[in-house]
């Protein structure tokens, strides 16, 4: 298993280029099973999640292409199988997201249920609620889903809470439904907004999208599109605490200034100087004492639980106490134990990480959890007086574009070691 080796205490200078979202390009690659035709996919990032998507789009059928590095064709009429296997959806819950995109072109899909995960119960209950009341028949079976239609109707339906994943399927299966579908409740993260988009290009007719309430009439048929990613917006965030952490300079490339108000607004509040050029280029300037702050996760626009463990890394070095409050998922701080090893001050109590801020983390060998997680660990040991080893980078693989040579382009003294555990 590859490792990682961090010498810590170099401020990060330089220019980076922020790559396209991973939560956009998961979905939108299931989209292409409801297009007739080949569908091609700009600013796809090179991640270990998306490989894992194609895979689960060739097992279905379709022909998946490359033609230049970052762009990928989908050729979707192949697609004769209607089933997303265990081994599949178990390393990625995302996986679950042809389930609305099958039922709604082939009226049909048998999608292994996700089960647990490393931050949580994370269930689907509302994903199967609303195709229910679209006319899907929904049983379970042996740890899969097995879903059918005669044909799905428009409904009204109503989340009980904000759901990505649901909000995604919903929308995607409503898509070919016949008559109107109306999401109320829905999630309005902007990955939502970019899916409708693809989907409008293909002949859908979606309102709303990145609203509470999102409008969509029926189609009998979807073609094909040609649609670029959006920039990842955790992706710039990480690299905003990267550039604060280190007390370094950082110019943040190709975001969308739009998407990360809330992390903007967080770390200024900590005494981070972010300058904004444009809509789409930052400089974050990290020589500021850090200030501790108070940080609640909460569906976009609020702040952002992918940034959560980042954050708390951050406040690990401020001047005082800061409280980080998760309210998304019940089990999202595995990276509090692994950054006390490293000589942060953290006590969980329930749903809050008090953090005491110290003067400097000391490096530490350290285990990878989850994708977020890790990226806290590394930011951590950018930090750290000594040299971080951090086990089970797989999973920043998962998520995180050439997360180590965009760290070296940047002046990290960080190295990619195989083997051991
Ligand atoms: C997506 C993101 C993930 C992000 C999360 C929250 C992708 C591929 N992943 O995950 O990075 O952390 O949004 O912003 O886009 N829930 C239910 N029932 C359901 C569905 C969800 O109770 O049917 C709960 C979940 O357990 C969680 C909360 O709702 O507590 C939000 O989950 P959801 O928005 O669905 O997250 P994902 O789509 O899985």
């Amino acid at each position: 298993m590859n490792k990682f080796l961090i010498q810590g205490g170099i401020p990060l200078k330089g220019e980076v280029k922020i790559s396209g979202a991973k939560n956009s390009a998961l979905p939108i690659l299931c989209s292409s099973i409801l297009a007739e035709d080949k569908c091609r996919y700009l600013n796809i990032p090179n991640l270990k999640d998306v490989s894992t998507m194609i895979k689960v789009l060739e097992t279905l059928g379709a022909k998946v292409s490359k033609d230049h590095d970052n762009t990928i064709i989908v050729d979707p009429s192949g697609i004769a199988l209607y089933e997303a296997p265990y081994d599949l959806v178990k390393t990625m819950r995302a996986s679950i997201l042809v389930l609305g995109p099958l039922i709604a072109k082939y009226k049909k899909a048998r999608i292994s249920l996700p089960g647990g995960c490393a931050i949580g119960v994370r269930p689907i209950d509302q994903h199967l609620k609303g195709l229910a009341k679209m006319g899907a028949h929904i049983e379970m079976s042996h740890g899969y889903v097995l879903a059918s239609t005669k044909g799905l109707k428009g409904a009204r339906i109503v989340f009980d809470k904000p759901t990505v994943g649901g909000t995604e399927n919903i929308m995607m299966a409503a898509t070919m439904a016949e008559g109107k579908t109306i999401i109320e409740g829905a999630a309005k993260e902007p990955e939502i907004a970019d899916l409708a988009d693809v989907l409008n290009k293909m002949g859908a007719k979606i309102k709303g999208a990145g609203e509470a309430t999102i409008i969509i009439e029926g189609v009998k048929k979807l073609s094909k599109a040609t649609h670029t990613i959006i920039p990842d917006r955790i992706e710039a965030g990480t690299f905003m605490v990267a550039s604060a952490i280190t007390k370094g300079n950082l110019t943040i490339k190709g975001a969308r200034v739009d998407h990360i108000l809330s992390i903007i607004e967080k770390l200024r509040g900590m005494g981070v100087v972010v300058n904004e050029i444009g809509k789409k280029t930052l400089i974050v300037d990290g020589n500021n004492e850090l200030k501790p702050i108070d940080v609640e996760t909460a569906p976009f626009p609020g702040f952002p639980t992918d940034m959560q463990a980042q954050t708390t890394a951050l406040a690990c070095i401020a001047d005082g106490v800061s409280s980080i409050t998760e309210n998304i998922f019940e089990n999202r701080f595995m990276h509090v134990p692994e950054l006390m090893r490293m000589g942060a001050n953290l006590e969980e109590k329930g749903r809050t990480v008090l953090v005491r801020g110290v003067n400097r983390l000391q490096g530490a060998t350290v285990m990878a959890t989850d994708l977020r997680a890790s990226a806290s660990l590394v930011l951590a040991a950018l930090n750290a007086k000594g040299t971080t080893e951090i086990r089970r980078i797989y999973h920043l693989d998962r998520g995180y574009e050439n997360i180590d040579k965009k760290l070296l382009s940047l002046g990290a003294r960080i190295e990619r070691e195989s083997g051991g555990l």
